[in-house]
């Protein structure tokens, strides 16, 4: 599975953690799309921006993004016709993002959670699956829906 990390200078102990993490496993591969050098200019919505296209293009099929709180990674995230980004803190929000909500992508925020949690919240996401004939699909079709409805020209 190819999955795209990043996250802006608050978010990074986590992205670290997460990187780590994704290393030890065969079974996927990761790119960071985090800002590289002087970050003073860079705001976490071209962050989100950079991981939601990599999914939308086809690039990666999962995202992890962080920011202090994992909140300003999500809501810019969710900008993006077609992305289905959750805040995750949990690790049962982490199985329902992927279950219930076929969430592409995965925020969390680094002044909320440790990393050893960010860890376990992660490896529970990549293990689960979306399947879109359980009672999951009608909602995940109705979300999708909304942004047909309200993005007509990005599909
Ligand atoms: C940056 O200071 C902080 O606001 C950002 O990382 C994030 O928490 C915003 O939602």
């Amino acid at each position: 599975m190819k999955i795209i990390i990043g996250g802006d200078s608050a978010g990074q102990p986590l992205v670290k953690a997460i990187a780590d993490y994704l290393s030890t496993r065969d079974d996927v591969s990761f790119e960071d799309c985090s800002p590289s050098g002087d970050t003073s200019g860079e705001r976490y919505a071209s962050t989100s921006e950079r991981a939601a296209m990599a999914i939308r293009e086809g690039r990666a099929e999962r995202g992890i993004l962080c920011c202090g709180t994992g909140l300003g990674v999500s809501i810019s995230a969710n900008k993006i016709p077609g992305i289905r980004a959750a805040l995750t803190h949990d690790t049962y929000s982490a199985e329902r993002a992927a279950k219930s909500n076929n969430a592409q992508i995965i925020t969390m925020g680094a002044r909320v959670i440790g990393p050893e949690l960010a860890k376990a919240i992660v490896e529970k996401y990549l293990d689960s699956e979306f399947d879109p004939k359980s009672s999951s699909g009608p909602n995940v079709e109705a979300i999708d829906a909304l942004d047909r409805k309200y993005s007509p020209g990005a599909f």
